[in-house]
């Protein structure tokens, strides 16, 4: 017995590896205003606020002034001793109108944000698409049209020439699964249609589809060396109980419920029992296009909020079974639920947004089912509300992510191969549809003044960085 640390360092076996990146994330529209600035085109999502489809009435034209800001905003993530930072480009900002004519100040920004970044010590990571698809594509049909999938690998090629210098790793598309289903499906998010499944089935297929075009655009036009993957929320699995069993019916889970996105985009090929389960709705495609679906890519980067369905082994054909009442994976037919859709889950499901395993379960089968050599944490957070945050201490985060963070320390001491996490968010922002009631960041935003100040999760999360452990 050596008893606990006496001093403020925390026991050995709370450690990250050496080097383990400790980061924020934010996306473009939820933080940079300047909507119409410097030549930047509308988005769908300017589109979509300026009709009134936020909750709250908001709208990305200011949001929190990171456009501006920015200087500011890297020295918060400096002071919180971030190693590095995933933000979003924005498409429309680099061209207007989706494709032809760049817009050399849309680039600017984001050379000068990264020089910035730089400058501080700070990794930058750049998504290339988080949502906001410039309107003139929309125009023309959006991801209903397999011409956005190309216009999505031209621009990431322009990207890739143009930014790869300082930018080494590039995700190609955060969140698939969410403005597909619910952008697509349930008209939650822009665009707000709700099409018919067949409809929807095609615009996964686009989006995969240009997420390999994404990847081969990269390798063509980048550094030597620099290194993509996608950014998507896994519907995660986890084995209700520990068995060797349960987490062989886990993994088989995890791969059937991820058909239309990781598990295409790892393998190149849509599985027997997806296809027989879109039936007549199953979208077009050809061989080519999984052969791109499935280019290969250096790691996998994934948004963890939740286990979404606890699983144990059965004797049935596909040898697992969902426990009851532990799952929010809807049946085939209804497309799944981001955390931002969670108002319309009953309580019993609500209860799974606390299921810290999920950072454990949620990167480890990455390892078990398709052998992923690279992982990171591309987002993981919890909102709350302004009352919540009033006077800056918003324990409630601080103990959710302790118990979160614990459980990715339990992955990489198992030799899971997670280089980096990402909190979202660095600072309160808009929280698409649901507008700017719900508070994700490190630090308040005050919304009339833009002044920003760290909440206690702030300090909790240097610490962690500091000590490079869970604390
Ligand atoms: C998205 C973020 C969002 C967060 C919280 C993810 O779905 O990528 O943009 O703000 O979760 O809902």
């Amino acid at each position: 017995m050596t008893g606990p640390p006496t001093n403020s360092t925390t026991s050995a076996d709370r450690r990250f590896p050496d080097g383990f990146l400790w980061g924020t994330a934010t996306a473009a529209f939820q933080i940079e205003g300047a909507w119409d600035e410097d030549g930047k085109g509308p988005s769908i999502w300017d589109t979509f606020g300026h009709a009134g489809n936020i909750r709250d009435g908001s709208t990305g034209d200011v949001a929190v002034d990171h456009y501006h800001r920015y200087k500011e905003d890297v020295q918060l993530m400096k002071a919180i001793g971030a190693t590095a930072y995933r933000f979003s480009i924005s498409w429309p900002r680099i061209f207007p109108d989706g494709i032809g004519q760049p817009n050399a100040k849309g680039l600017d920004f984001y050379r000068r944000l990264v020089d910035e970044l730089l400058a501080n010590g700070i990794e930058p990571f750049a998504t290339l698409y988080h949502w906001d698809l410039p309107q003139a594509l929309q125009d023309k049909g959006g991801w209903q049209s397999r011409d956005t999938a190309k216009a999505f690998g031209d621009y990431s090629a322009y990207i890739a020439a143009r930014l790869s210098d300082r930018v080494r790793h590039f995700f190609t598309i955060n969140e698939f699964s969410s403005f597909v289903e619910l952008g697509h499906g349930r008209g939650i998010l822009a665009p707000g249609l709700q099409l018919s499944p067949g409809q929807v089935n095609q615009v996964r297929h686009h989006a995969v589809l240009g997420h390999g075009l994404a990847v081969q655009a990269i390798r063509a036009q980048a550094r030597a060396g620099t290194k993509v993957g996608p950014a998507e929320q896994i519907i995660g699995t986890a084995p209700v109980i520990e068995t060797p069993e349960n987490i062989r019916a886990a993994a088989a889970a995890l791969r059937d419920f991820n058909a239309g996105y990781m598990t295409v985009m790892m393998e190149g090929r849509y599985t027997d029992a997806f296809l027989a389960g879109q039936a007549a709705d199953a979208p077009t495609f050809t061989s080519e296009d999984l052969q791109i679906i499935g280019s290969p890519v250096d790691f996998i980067g994934t948004n963890i909020y939740m286990v979404h369905a606890f699983v144990r082994a059965s004797d049935s054909e596909r040898g697992y079974e969902v426990v009851a009442g532990s799952s929010m994976v809807p049946p085939p037919a209804r497309p799944y639920q981001p955390t931002h859709a969670r108002a319309q889950y009953p309580n019993s499901e609500i209860a799974l947004m606390l299921s810290p395993e999920s950072m454990y379960w949620g990167s480890r089968l990455l390892v078990d089912v398709w052998g992923a050599k690279e992982i990171f944490i591309t987002e993981n957070g919890m909102p709350t509300t302004a009352e919540e945050d009033a006077e800056g201490f918003d324990t409630g985060r601080v103990v959710w992510l302790r118990a979160y963070l614990t459980e990715l320390q339990r992955a990489t001491a198992d030799g899971v191969p997670v280089r980096g996490y990402f909190h979202w968010s660095l600072m309160d922002n808009l929280e698409w549809g649901a507008g700017m009631a719900p508070k994700f960041g490190l630090h308040r935003v005050d919304l009339a003044t833009q002044k920003r100040t760290p909440k206690l999760s702030a300090a909790w999360l240097r610490e962690v960085a500091r000590q490079n452990a869970v604390v």
